[in-house]
């Protein structure tokens, strides 16, 4: 079987774009692909988040996977700081990034416009963190949502410099979506991606109630003219179609958009719609997660049986790795 890796971070509530980007996936792979996936704990650090807050976190993101479907006896399910082989060849790979490569990665311009306060070394080398997440496992294929595809990218010219500087020994590995081009979920004020931190009533949560999900849906931004007959549909309305696609019945979209396409659209009615449909999705997934917090101790024997699996695909590549660099000297 093919190996697979993905992460996410525990920096705070997990969101529909979290949900259709990445664990949609992890949840049809884990039949057919021998899956590794984990909490980013090292990588959310590069925004010095309350210590207090971390543990919860974790454990709200674990269980938010297992809600939506992840089978811990199917995959490896683990936390990153369980798996100390990852720093040790972390190191080694920084020895292989270049400060100006790293300097230009957009997510690092991002976070320097973002957090100047905080412009840490760990940002700067976060995709080299993220590669060797990857590459210890020799995962070939990487389910993520779009916004991860150039850390990809960064993460195959790191294996390829590697086996070519020290001799075979990683995989390129390539982003995957089922469905070929990665998904991007847009937030509901029409400004960009769908994202943990930004504007609260623009994302969906896992974990938001009923109430909350109707009343962000039917606050979310439709551009009302309808325009002339023919005219192309505004982002803002194509939206909630595409969501509309995701978790409605299939004739639900189709039906608004050949309403748009007349001009007989009711924007109302379409919020109540999507609204609905949505709650009946996250419902069920909130439900679980928030009974399987309630269990610290099975969310703690999940950590623990998923880092000894981890551990002991990874320490087998650092191994190779030291020998290969030439500093296993017994
Ligand atoms: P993170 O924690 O920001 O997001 C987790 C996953 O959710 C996807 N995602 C989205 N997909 C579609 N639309 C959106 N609006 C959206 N928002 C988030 C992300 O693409 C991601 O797949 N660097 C990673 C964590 C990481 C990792 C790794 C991933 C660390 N090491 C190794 C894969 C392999 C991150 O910050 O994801």
């Amino acid at each position: 079987k093919e190996i697979v890796v993905s992460g996410i971070r525990p920096t705070g509530y997990l969101h529909l774009g979290n949900y259709f980007g990445a664990i949609r996936n992890f949840i049809r792979m884990q039949e057919d692909f021998n899956c590794y996936f984990f909490v980013a704990d090292w990588h959310s650090l590069t925004t010095h988040p309350d210590p207090k807050d971390l543990r919860g976190n974790v454990e709200r993101v674990l269980a938010e996977n297992i809600a939506s479907g992840l089978d811990p006896e199917k995959v490896v399910l683990y936390v990153q700081s369980d798996v100390p082989e990852i720093s040790e060849l972390y190191l080694l790979m920084n020895m292989l990034a270049y400060v100006g490569e790293l300097e230009k990665v957009p997510t690092f311009k991002d976070k320097v416009r973002l957090q100047p306060e905080n412009v840490n070394a760990g940002l700067l080398t976060y995709p080299v963190l993220m590669a060797t997440d990857i590459l210890i496992q020799r995962a070939v294929k990487v389910p993520v949502g779009k916004d991860q595809g150039q850390h990809l990218e960064m993460a195959r010219n790191f294996a390829q410099r590697f086996n070519h500087r020290y001799g075979n020994l990683f995989p390129e590995p390539e982003a995957f979506n089922y469905g070929d081009s990665l998904v991007r979920i847009p937030s509901l004020d029409g400004k960009g991606k769908m994202s943990k931190s930004e504007n609260e009533m623009a994302t969906l949560y896992l974990a938001d109630e009923d109430d909350k999900i109707l009343n962000k849906i039917k606050k979310a931004k439709t551009d009302s003219a309808t325009g002339v007959i023919g005219s192309p549909m505004p982002e803002s309305v194509s939206n909630l179609i595409d969501l509309m696609k995701l978790v409605s019945a299939p004739d639900v979209a189709t039906f608004y958009t050949a309403a748009w396409d007349d001009q007989t659209i009711r924007f109302g009615d379409m919020k109540k719609q999507l609204g609905e449909d949505m709650v009946k999705f996250i419902a069920p997934i909130r439900e679980k997660a928030k009974a399987l917090q309630q269990d610290h101790a099975y969310m703690q024997r999940i950590m623990k049986e998923g880092a000894e699996k981890a551990r002991e695909n990874a320490s087998k590549t650092l191994n190779e790795a030291k020998k290969l660099i030439g500093i296993k000297y017994y």
